[in-house]
């Protein structure tokens, strides 16, 4: 049996889905893998604090759950206040775990990777910003830096380009990759109107604490960027042309669905083309709730298509998970 230490960064609804994971699935990942997973600290960098070793989970889910907010752990728990590139220097960890929107994440990532860490990341700014700079050191140091959750969750369209297809060159990508975006398009061909939309997909958790990155179409497009990086070569969201769903209405909405159509937040992947836009479509990409697709063309295998959730707390617990054991297991290697 191998012990893998893991450190959490962040600890909201994903952190605490991926921390239940851990718990519930304990004698799935020992049997399967031969693997037991400790969680050796967690830190919440809206307060940069990290817990020392010998975390019980169980507790810890309580009691974030019972106070809110890990500041109110002070009466509970021992509690360093340190930066997070600083805790990545403290802790000792096999694997470091980012569940954070941290966007200054990239400066502790590489730091991470500079201590000998694998790092698992859902966190989508790092890549989106630094993604030649971050890989470029993750193999010079032959570690693991696993991002599957940062694109359509848990379906493992990275795993897909990264690992697989690997002989074919990608001539294009067109995906749906916002799950609140849809959500409120579909509640608009049902007359809803926008506000009221984008408080209900709060409500159910899909949407980003401040939804207009969703809207504006900035999470499509760091998505829309990631996958260009690794379909294509590197590049920098700066880089992509964005446009979001602010200005759609429920009246160009039903003239779509009249034409049996539905207007979706599109991303368009090509070489020298990366543009997020909202567009009429149908078939395929005419997709709803929080599922998302890609529909990727290449030159020997033709038109794939590859379609799953995109969102929601266990689901992207599923991605997150999946590369710490990927990770576990090439650390064995
Ligand atoms: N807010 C995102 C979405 C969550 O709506 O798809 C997953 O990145």
């Amino acid at each position: 049996m191998r012990e893998v230490k893991v450190q959490l960064f962040g600890f909201g609804n994903v952190g605490r889905a991926v921390a239940r994971v851990l718990l519930e699935k304990e004698r799935f990942f020992r049997e399967k893998y031969g693997v037991k997973f400790k969680v050796v600290s967690i830190a919440d960098t809206s307060g940069t604090v990290w817990l020392p070793e010998g975390i019980d989970l169980r507790e810890a889910i309580l009691v974030k759950e019972n106070f809110g907010k890990l500041s109110s752990w002070t009466n509970e728990y021992e509690v360093y206040s340190f930066s997070p590139a600083e805790a990545v220097k403290e802790v000792e960890a096999d694997v470091v775990i980012d569940v954070t929107n941290d966007r200054s994440a990239y400066e502790w990532h590489l730091s991470a990777l500079r201590e000998g860490k694998a790092v698992v990341t859902s966190n989508k700014p790092p890549l989106a910003f630094h993604y030649e700079e971050i890989i470029g050191e993750a193999e010079r140091r032959g570690l693991p830096y696993l991002f599957e959750a940062t694109v359509m969750a848990g379906t493992p369209v990275i795993g897909l380009l990264r690992e697989n297809l690997l002989g074919d060159s990608v001539k294009r990508i067109k995906a749906v990759l916002n799950a609140t975006t849809t959500f409120i398009l579909s509640r608009m061909e049902q007359g809803v109107d926008f506000e009221r939309a984008i408080e209900e997909a709060q409500k159910l958790g899909i949407a980003e604490r401040d939804p207009s990155g969703d809207v504006l179409g900035i999470d499509a497009g760091y998505k829309a960027t990631i996958l260009h990086c690794v379909a294509f070569k590197p590049i920098t969201f700066d880089e992509i042309a964005v446009k979001g769903i602010a200005e759609v209405t429920v009246d160009e909405v039903k003239r779509a669905l009249s034409k049996g159509k539905r207007i979706r937040l599109v991303a368009t992947v090509e070489d020298e083309n990366v543009r997020v836009a909202p567009e009429e479509v149908s078939g395929p990409l005419a997709v709803s709730s929080n599922e998302n697709v890609a529909l990727i063309e290449s030159d020997l295998l033709g038109e794939l298509l590859i379609k799953g959730a995109g969102a929601g707390l266990k689901e992207t617990a599923s991605g997150v998970v999946s590369d710490l054991v990927k990770a576990s297991l090439r650390l064995v290697e």
